[in-house]
C-alpha cells in the first residue's frame, strides 16, 4: 500500500510538475493515466526513491521515501520510462545479474528469470545479446526483469510503449498473474481498462479523479460521443457533445461522428459533469 500527501515537485528550472498529489495506492494494479507531461514519470519516480519531492510525504508499505529510501528500495523494483537493456549480456544474464543484485539466491534467479522471460515470450532470444534485439524485445526484457522481482510493489513506467499488440498482450498476462501490487502509467486506454482495479487521472500536476473504469464511465452511461461542429467539448481541433443514445437518431446523416464513450472521454471533459 502506498500513501501520499500533498506531494509537490518543483524542478530547479522552476517547472511544477506536480502540485500537491495525495491518494492511497491499495488496489492491487492501478493504472495512472495522463497526457504527456502532466506529471506521471515525476510521481513515479518519487514513488521509487529515485527524485526527492519538494515537499508532501510518501510512504510505501510502511516505510517513508524521504527518510528510508535505503527500506523502500527493498520492497520495491522499477523500470523506468524508455530504460532499455543494452550490452553484450544476454536476456537471461541480464535477469540472473538483476536477482542476484537484490539479493535473490542462484536457484530461485535462475528459476524466477526462466518463468518470466517465458511469460513474455522471450525464451527463445534469451542467449542473445541484448544489443541484438529489437526496440519492443528490449522493452519487453526490463518488463521481465521487474515482474522476476517478486518485489512487493512494482512500478512500470509505460511499459508497452512501442510494443506490438501480441507483446502487449503477453506484458498484460503477465502483469495479472503477479501478487505483487503494481502501479503502472500508460497512454492506452485499452491498458487501462484490461489491467486497472483503479484508474488514477493525472493532468498538470494534479491528480483530477480517480476511481474503477466502470466509475469513471458512470456519467455517461446511456450516451453516445457525436464528434461535429458546434459541440460543448473542444480538444485537438475537434468539437464534441455527448448525448443519449436515444437521441443520437436526429444526427444521423448529419456532418458528424457517433462513437460509443471510451476512457478518453473522462479526459476530454476532466470529469466534469455532462450533460445533454
Ligand atoms: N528534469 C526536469 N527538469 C525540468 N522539468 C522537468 C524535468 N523532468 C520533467 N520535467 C517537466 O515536468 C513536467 C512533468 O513531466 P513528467 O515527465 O513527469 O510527465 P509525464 O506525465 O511522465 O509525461 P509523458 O507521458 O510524456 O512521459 C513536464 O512539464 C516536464 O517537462
Ligand atoms: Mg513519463
Amino acid at each position: 500500500m502506498i500513501e501520499i500527501r500533498g506531494i509537490r515537485k518543483t524542478y530547479p528550472d522552476g517547472t511544477e510538475a506536480l502540485r500537491g498529489v495525495s491518494h492511497r495506492f491499495s488496489e492491487h494494479v492501478t493504472c495512472i493515466l495522463g497526457r504527456n507531461g502532466a506529471g506521471k514519470t515525476t510521481l513515479i519516480r518519487i514513488l521509487s526513491t529515485q527524485l526527492l519531492p519538494t515537499s508532501g510525504a510518501a510512504v510505501v508499505n510502511g516505510y517513508d521515501v524521504v527518510s528510508q529510501p535505503g527500506r523502500v528500495r527493498g520492497i520495491i523494483s522499477s523500470i523506468p520510462q524508455e530504460a532499455k537493456p543494452s550490452g553484450i549480456a544476454t536476456p537471461m544474464e541480464h535477469c540472473m545479474m538483476y536477482l542476484s543484485a537484490r539479493g535473490m539466491g542462484l536457484s530461485e534467479a535462475e528459476r524466477e528469470s526462466r518463468r518470466a522471460l517465458k511469460a513474455l515470450d522471450l525464451t527463445e532470444v534469451m542467449d542473445k545479446p541484448a544489443d541484438e534485439l529489437s526496440g519492443g524485445t528490449k522493452r519487453k526484457l526490463f518488463v521481465a526483469m521487474a515482474l522476476a522481482s517478486r518485489a512487493e510493489i512494482i512500478f512500470l513506467d509505460e511499459p508497452t510503449t512501442g510494443l506490438d499488440p501480441i507483446s502487449r498482450l503477453e506484458v498484460w498476462s503477465a502483469i495479472k498473474k503477479l501478487k505483487s501490487q503494481v502501479i503502472l502509467t500508460t497512454h492506452y486506454m485499452e491498458e487501462a481498462k484490461v489491467l486497472s482495479d483503479e484508474v488514477v487521472l493525472v493532468e498538470g500536476g494534479r491528480i483530477i479523479t480517480h476511481g474503477t473504469v466502470a466509475q469513471l464511465l458512470a456519467p455517461f452511461k446511456g450516451k453516445v460521443r457525436i464528434e461535429g461542429d458546434g459541440g460543448r467539448y473542444r480538444l485537438g481541433g475537434l468539437s464534441f457533445s455527448y448525448v443519449d443514445k436515444a437521441k443520437a437518431k436526429r444526427f444521423v446523416g448529419k456532418n458528424v461522428t457517433i462513437k460509443p464513450v471510451d476512457l478518453e472521454d473522462i479526459f476530454v471533459t476532466r470529469g466534469i459533469k455532462v450533460e445533454d
